[in-house]
């Protein structure tokens, strides 16, 4: 069997691709490096076929299509804060980037395509914890960017048969998340400054919840949602573990008893676009 990761060398399409080639799999990996990191993918250089592209722009990379059996469409610019400043970057990479690669794999006929999209599309939703037929309110240019990928996708399912599914993922944690910037995911930036012994910022009162999933989950997911043959016009499965954790917990939880040396935690304004509370119903994932 073939595969196609595109975002393969990022933090959780790396580790899809270990799982890939555990399964036995030829693996081709399609990244621009923009975010993903050679790093990530070293340990399995030579096992794995790399195409440095731009999914955003139509290219030779198409070719890569060809006898592919499961396409994972990862690839995509992350970051709420940055979205709001650059939406155009975001519309290129996340809504254009998701029509180049359906296509390409619509022409090459793949068997299954996994579009990862964002529980971000949910907003404030009226309830908790939030199943996927809750009302879609995107926030911010990320969220709806993400959104309209799965948009696309799902009506490709309806209009062309094509066998995608959509996996909305909440908070990913795990080994290989980058903590490189402000606003990268909050648990390996709490890690890295529990390592160096600083205090935390916290936006806001610290009470905000997600719902936090560890990178090996997803990658379980993913792979028994690509084996999963479903009836369902555009489906569409929620990825997470039904428990909130609020952050000042989250602290709590990395710090451990060091925390009283390392000190509270900064608090600061709240950042936009954030939301307070995110927890998966994780019903439908379960059946
Ligand atoms: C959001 C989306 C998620 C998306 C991700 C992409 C929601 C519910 N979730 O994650 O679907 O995949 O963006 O980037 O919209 N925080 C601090 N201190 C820090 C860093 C963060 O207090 O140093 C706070 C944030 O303000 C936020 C929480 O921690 O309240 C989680 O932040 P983050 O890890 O960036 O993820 P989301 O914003 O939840």
């Amino acid at each position: 069997m073939k595969a196609i990761v595109t975002g393969g060398a990022g933090f959780i399409g790396s580790h899809l691709v270990d799982s890939l080639l555990d399964e036995n799999f030829a693996v081709t990996v399609l990244d621009n490096f923009s975010t993903g990191r050679v790093e990530n993918l070293e340990h399995v250089w030579e096992q794995v076929e790399i195409v440095e592209c731009d999914l955003g722009v139509q290219g030779d990379w198409i070719r890569h299509f060809d006898n592919v059996d499961w396409v994972i469409h990862l690839a995509a610019l992350a970051d709420i804060v940055p979205s709001i400043q650059q939406p155009e970057a975001y519309f290129k990479a996340n809504v254009e980037g998701t029509f180049n690669v359906l296509q390409a794999a619509k022409t090459a006929g793949v068997k299954r395509f996994i579009y990862i999209a964002s529980s971000s599309c949910y907003g404030i939703p009226d309830n908790y914890p939030t199943s996927e037929d809750a009302e879609i309110r995107p926030q911010y240019p990320y969220a709806l960017a993400k959104r309209i990928g799965e948009e696309l996708v799902m009506h490709w399912t309806q209009v062309y048969d094509f066998p995608a599914l959509s996996l909305r993922f909440f908070n990913v944690y795990g080994p290989r998340q980058d903590p490189s910037s402000p606003y990268s995911g909050v648990i390996s930036l709490f890690a890295q400054w529990a390592k160096q012994g600083k205090a935390p910022t916290v936006f806001g009162d610290g009470l905000q919840t997600r719902d936090f999933i560890f990178v090996s989950d997803v990658v379980k997911a993913n792979l028994l949602a690509a084996d999963f043959q479903t009836s369902e016009p555009a489906p569409v499965v929620n990825i997470g573990t039904g428990q909130q954790t609020n952050l000042l917990e989250l602290w709590e939880l990395i710090c451990g008893a060091a925390c009283t040396e390392v000190g509270e935690p900064h608090f600061e304004e709240v950042r936009p676009g954030d939301v307070r509370h995110s927890v998966a119903s994780t019903q439908k994932a379960k059946s």
